[in-house]
């Protein structure tokens, strides 16, 4: 009777063993995410925020060597996706260590960058540049004060616009924004498309290329990219956006 007895609570110490052994730790403690992450990810998707952190840090290395950050994201033809990664990577930088982050609207033609973030397009930078607003009225800050944005203002006729980009205003806006900001970040029209977007792109210290995958044709991204490499140095790398996977892919060199 006793052996079973102790075979009994030898039993019950064992499970009683395994049972301590077994139960579960308490997990483990992730790092809570902050107030500044909650605002800036908000609704954004994992892949595609992973590929924006990789394209921050390819970013961010290229422009170590500079004194200035104003980049310009510009495409072969519309609609390639310019303003959804300049407005997300817009966000991404301003969660780093760089926090000075401004977004401008010079996609005079088909202006949204307004639209990601809720925000007015009443006064902007072709008030600014036609001089009828100074740059304090014309920043917008947003996302709870972690970004700032300079729509792009009031709608006038191309013939008068154009030409507002290659004036000394435009060359002042570039100067005083760059002392400012870390990052100047610029939306821009289609190299192709708008003669304005390589005026542009001549007070930038960077230019990035956006590529819709499967979509625009490889002679016309070269003839786009003829275009950039004529603002000698400027050349920072392609994205290439994969719409269909919602995945901006790696910078590249060459296309
Ligand atoms: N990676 C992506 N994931 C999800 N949607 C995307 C992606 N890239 C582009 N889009 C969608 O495709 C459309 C065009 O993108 P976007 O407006 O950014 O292009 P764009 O190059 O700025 O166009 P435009 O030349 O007219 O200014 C938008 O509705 C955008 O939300
Ligand atoms: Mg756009």
């Amino acid at each position: 009777m006793s052996k079973i007895y102790d075979a009994l609570r030898k039993a019950e110490r064992d499970r009683g063993r395994l049972t301590k052994r077994r139960a579960r730790r308490p997990p483990a403690s992730y790092p809570r995410e902050t107030e500044r992450e909650r605002i800036l990810l908000r609704g954004m998707d994992r892949n595609f925020r992973r590929s924006l952190l990789n394209l921050r840090n390819s970013i961010d290395s290229e422009m170590r060597q500079k004194q200035s950050s104003l980049i310009m994201f510009t495409s072969a033809v519309k609609g390639e996706g310019k303003t959804i990664i300049t407005a997300s990577l817009g966000r991404i930088l301003a969660l780093g260590e760089k926090e000075r982050i401004l977004l401008v609207d010079c996609s005079i033609h088909n202006p949204e960058l307004h639209t990601f973030f809720g925000a007015k397009n009443e006064t902007g930078i072709l008030d600014y540049l036609a001089g009828e607003a100074e740059l304090p009225n014309v920043i917008q800050t947003l996302e709870e004060g972690f970004l700032d944005i300079v729509t792009a203002g009031a709608s006038r006729d191309t013939n008068v616009t154009v030409p507002l980009f290659n004036t000394e205003r435009m060359e002042i806006f570039a100067r005083e924004t760059a002392e400012q900001y870390d990052y100047v970040l610029i939306d821009t029209s289609a190299v192709l498309e708008a003669p304005e977007t390589s005026i542009i792109g001549s007070y930038m210290d960077g230019v990035v290329m956006v590529v819709q995958a499967g979509k625009t044709r490889r002679e016309v991204v070269k003839r786009a990219m003829m275009m950039i490499e004529k603002l000698e140095g400027k050349f920072i790398g392609t994205v290439l956006n994969r719409k269909k996977y919602h995945i901006p892919e790696f910078i590249y060199k060459r296309v």
